[in-house]
């Protein structure tokens, strides 16, 4: 068990995971502790029953200032390569466990997003932000590339001449901002973003579980791919789910085609019956 155990929380409540930055005092920047405890987090949460969705939010005022300036750049330079490696391994390890992660995530912006902040706000499939939340890549502001993956993130998701001006200028951007931008799905007051966190999360615990993992590590995989080999990955992909979850898809069809229960186009089947 790692040191700085409480600088990453959770607690569990009606199927939703909700995981927590915990360094307020210090804007929730990721330290080595925080990114060791994280991954932790993440593997004790990922195989549970009673958590069919996880929400990364920040404690306090902040969703999370990035990478700490002292603890995981200046310290670790002191220290030599190692420990860079090492520090860049904890970090972008727990990111990346997150971009595949075995239930849907959802990033809840609560406040300031900056720089490393980018790495698990793009590891979370889904992303809501308050219309008060401040990003910005301000690695240019303090005299580096946004690295750790950064610059990528925002290439991938927002459009050339934004992300080139967001890059080059490290200026900030609201929640409103980052949502027309698509860097995150919506925004809405501060005031109603864990209502609105919540009544998504509930959308997807109606869904069919190996539907959706299936569903998201597809989305992530084709983008990279060409149509020829998506199709062909889908194939496989489905092939694979179905041996995972014989009984879901044979229900779907069921209630819709033999039992008129429900409408596939209006929402999901009853997953309770599929379960007898
Ligand atoms: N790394 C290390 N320490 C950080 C930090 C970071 N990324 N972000 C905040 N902190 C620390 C501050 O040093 C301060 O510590 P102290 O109380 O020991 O003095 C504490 O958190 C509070 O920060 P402060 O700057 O006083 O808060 P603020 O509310 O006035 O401003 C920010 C908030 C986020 C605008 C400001 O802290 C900031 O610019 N942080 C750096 C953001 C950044 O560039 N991150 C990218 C890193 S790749």
């Amino acid at each position: 068990m790692s040191e700085g155990r409480d600088t990453a929380i959770y607690h569990i409540d009606s199927g939703i995971a909700w995981l927590s930055f915990n360094r307020p005092s210090k804007r929730n920047c990721m330290n080595p502790a925080l990114n060791r405890r994280m991954l932790e987090l993440l593997d004790e949460i990922e195989h549970r029953d009673d958590v069919g969705v996880l929400v990364l939010t920040g404690e306090g005022e902040s969703w999370s200032a990035g990478m700490d300036l002292k603890e995981y750049f200046r310290e670790n330079e002191a220290k030599g390569l190692h420990a860079i490696r090492q520090a860049q391994r904890e970090a972008y390890g727990w990111w990346r466990r997150l971009r595949w992660y075995q239930k849907p995530t959802i990033a809840m912006v609560n406040g300031w997003c900056f720089g490393g902040g980018y790495g698990p706000l793009y590891a979370c499939d889904l992303a809501i932000a308050s219309d008060e939340a401040q990003f910005a890549l301000s690695e240019v502001n303090w005299g580096i590339l946004p690295g750790g993956g950064a610059t990528k993130v925002v290439v991938d998701l927002i459009p050339l001449r934004d992300a080139m001006y967001h890059s080059l200028t490290g200026e900030l951007i609201d929640g409103k901002r980052a949502a027309a931008w698509r860097l995150v799905n919506e925004s809405v007051p501060l005031a109603d973003l864990k209502d609105r966190v919540t009544a998504l999360a509930n959308v997807l615990l109606k869904k069919n579980p190996v539907a959706l993992k299936a569903t998201k590590d597809a989305v992530r995989r084709v983008k990279e791919m060409t149509y020829d080999n998506a199709e062909d990955y889908l194939v496989r992909a489905q092939e694979a789910a179905n041996s995972f979850d014989n009984e879901g898809r044979k229900e779907g069809i069921r209630q819709f085609i033999d039992q008129k229960t429900y409408k596939p186009g209006l929402g999901a089947y009853d997953k309770s019956k599929a379960d007898r």
